[in-house]
């Protein structure tokens, strides 16, 4: 057998396996955005118009990819962004994600709608060695529910909470409309039909149960996903303020990022109220179709906020060139979603250790053929 480097050189080869091995409900969650996806390309075409303009008089024969970011150092300066619901494009995703970020030492976000629970994924990714476990929170309505779940959290061993703030209300996602996806899955002809299509899916499925939203079941009236859809249609669509942003500030002791920011009148304001980070994001173009692109936002949003507020940037980034091309443009460390999903869904548990590979070896290749050697030195130097 040929290495998976050979059989998949890019997040695009893993891409096309995932489309084959996914029913359509499925593959549509994974990849679609909303409306007609005008958003979700423009987030793709602004990385692909970004020049980086290489210099070839210095030694690139040691480059460093290694960062710190909250405290703590990085080998990489990308993440893997939190994602909801993985257990309908791969049962075990949470696990294999948050293992395989362990191992090469960079974030693994944990979403509050994720089908794995915060006590699981925190002891794989939070021990002695070092805490590399994020939790990202759409706020609970009930105060009590929200401050158990900051304490599972913290208990947990995340340091790191993102607030995400760019789902005041669900998304219209057109893509996922027409495939027939529902939450939790509604097995009509159709979606019987899509399944055994997939068989190696529908295998991994059925041997896993249906998904749950562990995290967040104990506080609904029932534990199967009807139930917990029900409560959490209540419970988390609150659009984001900044009081709330405040009161989770007093409440919680570790880091505070807010994730969603587009504009530079959001930026001021969340850093006025003492967040430690802000993520230049679309949500993957998943939300707004007229969402512009986000790293064209980010010089401005970096100005506004000053030093001391860390900027991550997500959405459209699909190679380690795009992570070199946010970087050069003043992020200062970098998410993505979908390139690890693609990861996991193509290959199983070893998807994930190959996206992160991907991404890295891409990475360590721009900077070589740019003539930089540090990712700290990154800058808009290269920029055409
Ligand atoms: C997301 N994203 C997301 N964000 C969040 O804060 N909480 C969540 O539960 C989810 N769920 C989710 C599901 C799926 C299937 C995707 C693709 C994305 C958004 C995510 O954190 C990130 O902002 C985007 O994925 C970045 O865009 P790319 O890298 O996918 O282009």
């Amino acid at each position: 057998m040929k290495p998976l480097m050979q059989q998949y050189p890019t997040i695009d080869d893993l891409a096309v396996r995932s489309r084959k091995r996914l029913p359509a409900f499925s593959i549509s969650y994974l990849e679609g955005g909303a409306g007609r996806e005008t958003s979700l390309a423009r987030n793709t075409n602004a990385f692909d118009d970004i020049e980086l303009t290489p210099r070839y008089l210095t030694d690139v024969s040691k480059v460093s990819t290694k960062t710190t970011l909250f405290g703590r150092s990085w080998d990489q300066p990308f993440g893997i962004a939190p994602v909801g619901l993985c257990g309908i494009m791969w049962p075990g995703t949470e696990q294999f994600l948050a293992t395989a970020a362990k191992r090469a030492n960079i974030p693994y976000g944990l979403s509050i709608v994720a089908t794995n629970d915060i006590e699981s994924i925190g002891a794989i990714t939070n021990d002695d060695v070092g805490h590399n476990g994020w939790f990202q929170m759409y706020t609970p309505v009930d105060p009590d529910i929200k401050k158990d779940v900051l304490e599972r959290a913290t208990a947990a061993g995340f340091d790191v909470l993102i607030l995400t703030l760019d789902v005041p209300v669900p998304a219209r996602r057109e893509r996922q409309i027409r495939s027939g996806l529902n939450i939790p899955p509604r097995m009509d002809l159709r979606n019987i039909a899509q399944t055994l299509l997939h068989p190696s899916w529908a295998l991994a499925t059925a041997k896993a149960g249906l998904p749950r939203f562990r995290t967040l079941e104990r506080y609904s009236f029932g534990h199967n996903l009807n139930d917990t859809m029900a409560f959490l249609s209540t419970q988390l669509t609150q659009p984001m303020t900044l009081d709330e942003i405040k009161r989770i500030r007093d409440l919680w002791p570790g880091k505070l990022v807010v994730k969603g920011i587009m504009h530079v009148d959001d930026a001021k304001q969340t850093a006025s109220v003492g967040v430690d980070g802000i993520v230049v994001s679309n949500h993957g173009g998943r939300q707004i179709d007229s969402s512009p692109a986000t790293v064209p936002c980010l010089p401005a949003i970096r100005q506004s906020v000053g030093p001391s507020v860390s900027v991550l940037l997500d959405s459209g980034v699909r190679s380690g060139l795009d992570v070199a091309r946010a970087l050069a443009s003043g992020a200062d460390f970098v998410l993505a979603g979908r390139p690890f999903l693609y990861g996991v869904t193509a290959l199983g548990e070893p998807g994930a250790d190959h996206a992160i590979q991907i991404l890295s070896d891409e990475l360590v290749n721009t900077m070589k053929q740019i003539g930089c050697v540090d990712t700290n030195d990154l800058d808009q130097r290269w920029l055409s």
